[in-house]
This record gives C-alpha cells, sequence and structure tokens, in this order.
C-alpha cells in the first residue's frame, strides 16, 4: 500500500476528491498516510480530522521558510509517504523541499500549462480571453508551476461565465484529474523524456 502525504491550506475539496476516490476503490493501492496544513484552522483539516485521518497544522506565519519546511519534511518522513499531493497549499515550497522528494511531489493548478501560472488562473484566462481552460496535475520542481505534466483535463469557457462558473467548471475536472494522476504516477508504468510523461505500454 502507497501513502500519500496530502499538503493543503484551505477548503480541501481537491482532497476529499482523493479520499473519496480511494474510499469508493476508483483509486487503489493507496491510502493518506497524514493530511498537513500551513493554516491550523483549515476547512480541509477539519475535514481530515472528521474521517480520522492524521491532521497536523503547522503554522508558517511568523517563520522563515527553511525552518517551516524543515518541520514539514521531517513530519513526511515520519509517516512515510510515497507521494505529496499540493493540494492548493498556498505556499511556495523552498528548493531544499524539493530536493527532498525527487519527482515525488504533484500538484494541481486551475489552467491548462503553461498558460497562466501564479494566482488567479481562472481570472487570468477569462481576462485573456481563451475558449478553453482547464486543470493541470503536474510533478513540482524549483519553478513556480513549472514541472513535468502528468495530465491535464480541459474545459469550454462560454461567453457567460465569470471567475465563479469558470471556476466551479474546472474544480469538478479536478477531482477527476487529480485521482486519475496519482494512480498513474504510483503504477511506476511511466518514463520522463525530455518534459514528457510517457505511458508505458
Ligand atoms: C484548486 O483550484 C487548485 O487547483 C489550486 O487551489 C485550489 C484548491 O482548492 N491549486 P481546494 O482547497 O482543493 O478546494
Amino acid at each position: 500500500m502507497k501513502r500519500l502525504g496530502i499538503l493543503l491550506s484551505g477548503r480541501g475539496s481537491n482532497f476529499l476528491a482523493i479520499a473519496n476516490n480511494i474510499a469508493s476503490g476508483r483509486l487503489s493501492g493507496c491510502e493518506i498516510a497524514v493530511v498537513i496544513s500551513n493554516k491550523a484552522d483549515a476547512q480541509g483539516i477539519a475535514y481530515a480530522r472528521e474521517r480520522g485521518l492524521n491532521a497536523v497544522g503547522i503554522e508558517a506565519r511568523g517563520r522563515k521558510r527553511a525552518e517551516h519546511d524543515a518541520e514539514i519534511i521531517t513530519c513526511l518522513r515520519e509517516h512515510e509517504v510515497d507521494l505529496i499531493c499540493l493540494a492548493g497549499y498556498m505556499r511556495l515550497l523552498s528548493p531544499e523541499f524539493v530536493q527532498a522528494f525527487p519527482q515525488r511531489i504533484l500538484n494541481i493548478h486551475p489552467s491548462l500549462l503553461p498558460a497562466f501560472p501564479g494566482l488567479d488562473a481562472q481570472q487570468q484566462a477569462l481576462e485573456y480571453g481563451v475558449q478553453f481552460a482547464g486543470c493541470t496535475v503536474h510533478f513540482v520542481d524549483e519553478q513556480l508551476d513549472h514541472g513535468v505534466i502528468v495530465l491535464q483535463r480541459a474545459v469550454v469557457v462560454y461567453e457567460s461565465d465569470d471567475e465563479h462558473t469558470l471556476s466551479a467548471r474546472i474544480l469538478e475536472q479536478e477531482h477527476i484529474a487529480y485521482s486519475e494522476a496519482i494512480q498513474r504516477v504510483l503504477s511506476g508504468e511511466y518514463e520522463i523524456v525530455g518534459r514528457r510523461f510517457l505511458t508505458r505500454r
């Protein structure tokens, strides 16, 4: 059984979707070993506790990044995680963190990268006028929203969309995409050629 470590900062809907997919067997061969938040009062942490999962708040406020990250690294190691999933974790990881888990950290971003990295990706997409948007699950490297892409799912942008309606349509796809990407990575049946994530047949 592979062990997942989830990092979040807020609402936690992607975490919940992963937990639900594990419970229903749609995502198999893994379990959630620990849920960590840099905000002790994150909604996602409350959900994790309700489900009887190990939930840890490691407050970032007022602390140096390296020191805060070191504590999270220790926690992830203590829980012997195989794969780390950033699920709305709103803090940049230090290079030390990324290097501690090479090709072992995934993130989900609400745009079709490399378009619209950073904050408010859905609003950026609307303002740019794209007609397709979506989400990307990618490995985390030392640059923001940049690592190798594991999986993307696209949605149509309608003329009537605002940030709220577009975000909701993308989020629905996020909840499918993240578990699929985790399954692919955990299978080990892939190789990375350049920046391409190729499934081994
Ligand atoms: C999602 O839109 C995700 O793509 C982005 O942060 C948001 C987190 O939402 N990285 P939730 O906390 O999983 O509901």
